[in-house]
């Protein structure tokens, strides 16, 4: 460990082309000395890729972005998603423990069945529907049962300017369609990137800079922006904050027709309640987490000043 370890931490982001990665890029950067690597350098598929750059790099800290997020195709793919969301984070977590390094690694909503009628907390059982789902949960519960320093933060229906998401989607539809049909009987809270590594960065922050490191608080945490809504109500709101900033659009929110689930069959199922429970990050780190509107608003302005003039008119 570097003299000044206690002042500049060694960060390793894997992941760093996803959109949580990409944001993890900026906020940790104040942090201290960042090593962000895509699957090229770090493939979670490839365990001795991955040990080799861990040991290499030294960091103080992991924060692993990298996931097979493919929901639909894991369902055919069960063998590479486990490899990614399983393995990878256990092989993350192993040479985390070995070498005293801080963990903080990503979970989801999707590690649920959606049947409670309220939003879940930390403690609610885990029953996915879905072998995303069930990669992910043992992806977490290799890295929380693992005898390294260990955060897990589980999150739901993420978004960030760098990469494909719901809001863009149906931002281009709208552009294209004059009615869009969308689910309304699946509720969550619309989480942006840019929010979830602004969180990571605070824990860190607080567990390195802070000298909280004898008492650091690790475990699982609820991660999502406050409030709820369908697909159908984010889908509804993006169109209305594209409209507002003058973006044509062929499908205003009226057009928007809500449908159930089973109109829409894929192949993973989802949870109807994908609501978490944010109240232990609260009661622990005082992070206040902002509604997932405001979040919304941030991102379609960043999606627009990226476009030219002439593509919003
Ligand atoms: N997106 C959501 O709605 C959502 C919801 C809840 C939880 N989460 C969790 O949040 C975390 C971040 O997700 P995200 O939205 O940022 O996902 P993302 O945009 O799909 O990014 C995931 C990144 O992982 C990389 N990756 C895929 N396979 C890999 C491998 N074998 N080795 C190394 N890297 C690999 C991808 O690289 P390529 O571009 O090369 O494929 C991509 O850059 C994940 O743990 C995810 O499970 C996401």
């Amino acid at each position: 460990m570097p003299a000044d370890a206690g002042l500049t931490p060694s960060i390793l982001i894997t992941g760093a082309r996803g959109q949580v990665g990409f944001e993890l890029c900026r906020s940790l950067a104040p942090l201290g000395r960042v090593v962000a690597v895509d699957r090229s350098r770090c493939d979670l598929a490839r365990p001795e890729q991955v040990r080799q750059l861990v040991r290499e790099v030294r960091p103080d800290v992991i924060v692993n972005a990298a996931a097979y997020t493919a929901v639909d195709r894991a369902e055919d793919d069960a063998t590479l998603a486990f490899a990614v969301n399983r393995d990878g984070p256990a092989l993350l977590a192993e040479e985390a423990a070995r070498a005293g390094i801080l963990l903080v690694h990503y979970s989801t909503d999707y590690v649920f069945d959606g049947a409670k009628d309220s939003p879940y907390v930390e403690e609610d059982r885990p029953a996915p529907l879905s072998v995303y789902g069930h990669s992910k949960l043992a992806g977490e519960q290799a890295v929380l049962g693992s005898a390294a320093s260990a955060l897990v933060l589980r999150t739901s229906w993420v978004a960030g300017s760098h990469g494909g998401n719901f809001a863009r989607t149906m931002l281009a539809l709208a552009r294209q369609r004059d009615t869009l049909r969308v689910v309304a009987d699946q509720i969550g809270a619309p989480t942006m990137a840019a929010l979830l590594a602004d969180v990571t960065a605070q824990i860190v922050a607080r567990h390195w800079l802070h000298g909280d490191r004898a008492a650091f608080a690790g475990g699982l945490y609820h991660v999502t922006a406050a409030g709820e809504t369908s697909w159908h109500g984010y889908a509804c709101e993006v169109l209305r904050l594209a409209a507002q900033r003058g973006v044509a659009l062929q499908a205003m929110p009226e057009a928007v027709e809500p449908i159930p689930t089973s109109a829409y069959p894929r192949p993973a199922r989802r949870p109807a309640n994908s609501r978490l429970d944010t109240a232990k990050l609260r009661r622990t780190f005082g992070i206040h987490l902002p509604d997932w509107r405001s979040g919304v608003a941030q991102l379609l302005d960043q999606i627009l000043d990226g476009e030219p003039a002439c593509a919003k008119a």
